[in-house]
């Protein structure tokens, strides 16, 4: 368990102050029956209307009903989803922030060497919450028509072609940083604070491809505004069922998919986690939910994955996994 530090942030102080204060609930004196007795935040750690933030819509409303409270989402934007999750690790460990973060959490340690976290240490996990495909995509007018064609262009124009990111760290950079290395090649990226801003860029023509969530492209897809070359799992998506997979598309080195979860920070009472924790798993249980995740191209986890053992799990087996993936592509931490 992490030793907190003395920093917290103001936005977040303010909802720990008061939550102290409050009688019953976590308020110092250990006793969590009342939880929550205020607005919960949840963080988002990109930007609003991008695939982490749309998840964490979806189920904030059915959360915060099964708790019986309110869920106020915060975009905490910057540094590839890193500047939220040092928030978070320094927060009041009183069950009123949460963290909604995804694969990046497990990809940061060994792409930041002074990332002032740690995720295994400085958080508790609440439970897994979906896996999301990610698609290779590009701005309508991009000549290749397919990804072996895409892969072809971008060696002959390395020195002008744009990929899109939402910040080191990110799903986006971590997709980007192994097609590239599948393409051989090195190309100038160009980041955001979310792939939502970088999507709307890419309808524009701004910039010329990136990789990027279903939960995001789907709909830009569907309507024909940018190019879908193939996504990154084994299985074709049901709700893209003309997008190729990398594999049938030529680059079967390029597989990847985007686990989202949700943390609170190291030290908040297990009675809490468990009460978050069971409201996860009704909200991913809740109709509504399955078909909104499913209409863009991915479905909740299991309530046996959404439960803090199996998401500490899987964290620990990827920081190892993408630890030694980055290691071995040779990608620099900064
Ligand atoms: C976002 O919500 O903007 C993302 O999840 C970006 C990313 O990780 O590529």
């Amino acid at each position: 368990m992490g030793t907190r530090r003395p920093r917290i942030i103001a936005a977040l102080a303010a909802v720990s102050l008061a939550a102290a204060c409050s009688p019953g609930g976590d308020g110092g004196d250990g006793d969590t029956t009342g939880y929550p007795e205020q607005n919960i935040t949840i963080v988002v750690p990109f930007s609003a209307g991008g695939p982490t933030d749309t998840v964490t819509r979806m189920i904030a409303d059915p959360m915060a009903e099964a708790l019986g409270g309110k869920i106020v989402v915060q975009n905490v934007e910057g540094a590839g989803g890193t500047v939220a999750a040092g928030q978070v690790a320094q927060a009041e460990p009183d069950g009123y922030t949460v963290l909604m973060h995804h694969i990046g959490m497990s990809t940061a340690p060994a792409l930041y060497k002074d990332l002032g976290y740690q995720p295994l240490e400085d958080f508790a996990t609440v439970g897994l919450v979906t896996e999301v495909p990610m698609t290779v995509v590009a701005r309508p007018d991009l000549p290749p028509a397919t990804l072996a064609d895409l892969t072809a262009y971008v060696k002959a124009n390395q020195d002008k072609v744009t990929l899109a990111n939402a910040g080191r760290g990110a799903a986006s950079h971590l997709c980007g940083l192994l097609f590239q290395s599948a393409a051989g090649v090195k190309l100038q990226e160009v980041p955001y604070q979310g792939t939502g801003p970088a999507l709307t860029d890419l309808v524009g023509g701004q910039v010329d491809f990136m990789c990027d969530q279903t939960t995001n492209t789907s709909g830009q897809i569907t309507a024909g505004k940018i190019k879908a070359y193939a996504v990154t799992t084994p299985e074709r998506v049901k709700s893209l069922p003309d997008v190729p997979t990398t594999t049938e598309a030529g680059m079967p080195q390029l597989q990847v998919s985007v686990w989202h979860g949700l943390y609170v920070p190291a030290g908040t009472p297990p009675e809490i986690v468990q009460k978050l924790s069971g409201a996860l798993q009704k909200a991913l249980a809740d109709q509504a939910v399955i078909d909104q995740m499913a209409e863009l191209g991915t479905a909740p986890v299991t309530a046996a994955d959404a439960t803090p053992e199996t998401h500490r799990a899987h964290l620990e087996e990827q920081i190892e996994t993408w630890g030694k993936v980055i290691a071995d592509a040779g990608v620099q931490a900064s």
